[in-house]
């Protein structure tokens, strides 16, 4: 592809703000105020810094305050209300004029980068804050709400003439955007429940009756008002945005993707916005919305972007899982948006777009998201580059080639050791690195051999191709010993070798039982398995997508374990994503499930506080509910603790004068920290 005729280099024009290229950085959460009280300084400059030098031709940021009255995230992410004040702080604000200067720096900075900057401008709904186990029966149907004033979290349902307020200031809020030079203004209206604006127009979650419920007329009422008096204000040459679901994701109980090209599209186009941006769902009632987590294909969205395009002359914004710029093109080239926002990837590699405009090809140059949501993906698992920047004073060492390089041997080659080796050769040191398999990527590696999980794949095949590119001595099947280290004498020798998942004592004796991790290894041998229909127990929620790719692939599966159903997909890592797709698949938990069939699988069966108590000839052992009963099985896999595999770090310390213990060896987490954790090690060499 030539890189002249690409459509997403080519600028566009909304409402008389030209955009150079149609790649737009997507909506990120709030924009912290550097020193925390609503203004912007050098440190919201270093949050958005490397998203405007990515190249973008737009950023767009989260909603920023506009509303005096109404405090939210209270507690979660630091901001509220300066009491004495009377004054939001934490994110961003432009609550008064007083604000509106220091917005010019930024104003500033991102024009220096030919970038446009938007604001999003809308109040948060009342699950912005809720997981949705809070969802009980009764609580389905709301009349919109807010979330209440002063001490939060409290639900408050908004009286018609606070409705009024929040037109009025979203307008106010839009007109100071304008005067700080701010280039345009979207309105979230998107993700359901989580924002007001998307709350009034939900059939589900709004059950008002009087102008601003009822039918789709009125539901939109509060959305029409708010743009016609944002019109009136910044007059009609100010381009103003609107983010909406493409689609409820609720089938008969929301909007459908028709539903949302006949009745809401016309409506808004009439009432004077400049262009559509085509987000999906809810925070609540499904996972798959804002942030469609590893999960989702990519480019999941992009066809209901695609729908509201053949339907409205309005430029259209599409997104959701976006990972290269080759898809962004060709969404652009088969006409199914105008404009591409990517999120998560310019996070994961802010020289997504340069690396491609540089011929940089091979998809291992860049590093690809892995959707995993961690929560605070703005601090990105896989970029340590992206680490820190919401947290005011963070600083890390840098990258400058050392002067006398040292000889560094990394020890295993999982995420943490090929952070630490990439980032030790960027540093000009001569890096040398073992692996006890035949192939890097450790757990990690294992884990993407599961399609649920696969994307995780993007990390190591990214890492296996820098360390090649950088010339580290990689040698794989190398087991090493205290003696083979003494022997290649490194002046600085950095431990990576990872964490086992032990078996308990009470099955080590059984027949066809393993680890969860060694099943993934050996899946070879259960996909013949699941062709025979045998009987696999996995034991331990935390393997409960290894159990659903067993039971898609035909095993008989049943997926146990100790916890009740609320556990599942619990672990503190990841954000809730993880845990509303597994409860939904796994569970009765009372969900609106209306998803799109394509996303269903054959289930395991699940067995919640099943405690497992052995294994003999007769099958596994368990008690539950009270009795203990015996299951036939094949195979069973338990999915326990892992322990740490630092073994060598004692006796190598007294042969080499610096050594350093990384990622799980050091102490067991996650992709996260063992990147952060390798990447800072590897700095300071
Ligand atoms: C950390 C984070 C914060 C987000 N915050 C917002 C937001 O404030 N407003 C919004 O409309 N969407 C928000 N989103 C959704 C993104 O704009 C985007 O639609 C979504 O991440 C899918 O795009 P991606 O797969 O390219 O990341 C957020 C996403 C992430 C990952």
């Amino acid at each position: 592809m030539k890189i002249e005729n690409m459509e997403l280099l080519k600028p566009i024009t909304i409402n008389g703000m030209t955009l150079k290229n149609r790649l737009g950085n997507a909506p990120f959460g709030s924009v912290p105020s550097g020193d925390g009280d609503g203004y912007i300084n050098d440190n919201t400059i270093g949050h958005c810094r490397t998203l405007i030098e990515s190249g973008v031709g737009m950023l767009m940021t989260g909603p920023i305050r506009v509303y005096p009255e109404v405090s939210r995230f209270i507690g979660s992410s630091g901001v509220g209300q300066d009491k004495e004040q009377k004054r939001p702080i934490g994110t961003a604000s432009l609550v008064d004029d007083s604000y509106i200067e220091s917005w010019k720096k930024l104003v500033d900075f991102a024009h220096s980068h030919d970038c446009k900057l938007g604001i999003q401008l809308g109040e948060w709904g009342p699950q912005a804050l809720n997981s949705m186990s809070d969802l009980k029966e009764e609580n389905k149907k709301y009349k919109y709400l807010a979330l209440g004033q002063g001490e939060l979290p409290e639900q408050h349902i908004m009286t018609v003439e606070e409705l009024e307020k929040i037109i009025e200031y979203t307008a106010q809020g839009a007109l100071r955007a304008q005067k700080a030079g701010i280039d345009c203004v979207e309105l979230h209206a998107a993700h359901s429940t989580g924002l007001l604006f998307a709350n009034a127009l939900d059939p589900f979650f709004n059950n008002r009756d009087d102008e601003y419920g009822g039918d789709v007329g009125r539901r939109l009422n509060l959305l029409v008002k708010t743009i016609k008096r944002i019109r009136e204000v910044v007059g009609p040459d100010y381009p103003l945005l609107v983010r909406i679901n493409g689609d409820d994701l609720k089938g008969d109980l929301g909007h459908t993707s028709e539903d949302v090209c006949r009745h809401i599209v016309p409506v808004l186009e009439a009432a004077g916005v400049d262009a559509i941006d085509v987000s999906m769902g809810g925070p609540m009632y499904e996972t798959q919305g804002p942030l469609p987590p590893v999960y989702y294909p990519r480019g999941c969205w992009m066809y209901l972007a695609r729908a509201i395009k053949q339907d409205t002359k309005l430029p259209v914004i599409g997104v959701g899982r976006i990972t290269t710029i080759e898809m962004a093109e060709k969404y652009l080239r088969e006409g199914w948006a105008d404009i591409i926002y990517m999120g998560r990837q310019i996070f994961a590699d802010q020289n997504t777009l340069q690396n491609f405009i540089d011929g940089k090809k091979e998809y291992q140059e860049t590093r690809q998201c892995i959707a995993c949501l961690k929560p605070g993906c703005i601090d990105c698992s896989v970029n340590y580059d992206r680490f820190g920047t919401m947290r005011p004073g963070f600083k890390r060492a840098t990258l400058d080639r050392v002067e006398n390089p040292k000889k560094v041997l990394v020890v295993g080659g999982g995420v943490a050791g090929m952070e630490a080796a990439r980032v030790a050769a960027l540093k000009g040191h001569k890096v040398t690195l073992w692996e006890r398999e035949g192939n890097l990527g450790g757990i990690v590696a294992t884990l993407a051999t599961t399609p649920l999980t696969s994307e995780f794949q993007n990390i190591v095949d990214y890492g296996s191709y820098q360390l090649s590119k950088l010339e580290v001595d990689v040698r794989c099947c190398c087991v090493a010993s205290v003696e083979k280290i003494k022997a290649f004498a490194p002046d600085v020798c950095i431990l990576a070798t990872g964490a086992e998942m032990p078996l308990p004592d009470f099955l080590q004796d059984g027949l066809m039982v393993m680890s969860h991790l060694e099943a993934m290894k050996r899946k070879r041998e259960f996909r013949s398995l699941a062709q025979w229909k045998k009987e696999v127990v996995v034991y331990g929620f935390t393997a409960a997508e290894f159990a659903i790719d067993l039971s898609e692939a035909g095993a008989n599966v049943t997926l146990m374990g100790p916890a009740g159903e609320s556990s599942i997909g619990s672990e503190g890592w990841v954000r809730r994503e993880r845990k509303y797709f597994l409860q939904r698949k796994l569970t009765d938990i009372n969900y609106i499930r209306r998803t799109p069939d394509t996303y269903r699988v054959h289930n395991p069966r699940v067995l919640t506080h099943a405690k497992l108590e052995g294994v003999g000839n007769d099958g596994v052992h368990y008690y539950h509910n009270g009795i203990h009963k015996t299951m036939p099985y094949d195979v069973l896999i338990y999915s326990g603790g892992r322990k740490k595999n630092d073994d060598l770090f004692e006796a190598v310390q007294q042969y080499v004068s610096t050594v350093h213990k990384i990622g799980d060896c050091d102490s067991i987490g996650n992709i996260t920290t063992a990147i952060q954790n390798a990447n800072d090690i590897a700095r300071n060499l």
